[in-house]
């Protein structure tokens, strides 16, 4: 499932980030992946030991926290810590698919890789080209967002990144294991929970919402791994 999530930041927090990772210094984002990703990935990212990228990683946490949708759409166990790049002068990342398992900071165990999170922070008319487009049975999605606003999808779909041709393009990104791993069971939850809240909104009979209510935990219970 592709979902735009809008609204993560705020133009202050934004407006904050952009100005903190313009004065940053950054590394070869080859560096994060194995010897297939280094050939198609042509980026900059911030050390995963910056005190920077911590710092910054935490407000995205922290702002995911207050996001419903994020969590309702992903249910979350574990969360990479979140990175940020740095796409210009023609930077792109090639086709491939996303690492499946991932090693967690400070001896923190591993993580799955269920859910791919892109989080933009520039303004789609700052910057050229720079689309996400991933790539699924249905065809092929491209994701253009405005600063703030996250777009998640799964981990398992071919993706890429295409080159930003003027200007830069500075996003955060992180992965999340899910409690439910299979892609198509946690869309049948979200809706299943989106159904729930519009039929709250909209005063319906108690009994049946109760009765939903159960439903998508009692699925949640047979499918959740933790
Ligand atoms: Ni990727």
């Amino acid at each position: 499932m592709l979902l735009h999530i809008p609204g993560v930041l705020n133009r202050e927090q934004v407006a904050r980030m952009r100005e903190a990772l313009g004065a940053a210094s950054w590394t070869d984002g080859r560096e994060t992946v194995g010897a297939q990703g280094a050939q198609v990935k042509r980026n900059q990212q911030l050390p995963d030991a910056s005190p920077l990228r911590r710092q910054l990683g935490e407000t995205v946490l922290a702002a995911l926290a207050a996001q419903p949708l994020f969590h309702a759409a992903t249910l979350p166990l574990r969360i990479l810590p979140p990175r940020f790049n740095r796409y210009a002068d023609g930077g792109q990342y090639g086709f491939h698919v996303d690492g499946a398992v991932m090693a967690l900071p400070d001896g923190g165990g591993q993580l799955r890789s269920d859910v791919s999170c892109t989080l933009f922070l520039d303004e789609p008319e700052a910057y050229d080209g720079g689309e996400l487009i991933v790539s699924d049975t249905y065809g092929e999605h491209e994701v253009k967002l405005p600063a703030g606003d996250l777009i998640v999808y799964p981990s398992s779909s071919l993706h890429r990144v295409a080159p930003v041709t003027r200007g830069a393009r500075l996003a955060s990104f992180f992965w999340v294991q899910s409690l439910v791993r299979d892609d198509a069971n946690r869309r049948l939850l979200f809706e299943l929970d989106t159904s729930i809240q519009a039929l709250t909104g909209a005063d319906a009979d108690r009994a049946a919402l109760l009765q939903l209510t159960g439903i998508y935990h009692n699925l949640l219970r047979q499918w959740a791994e933790t």
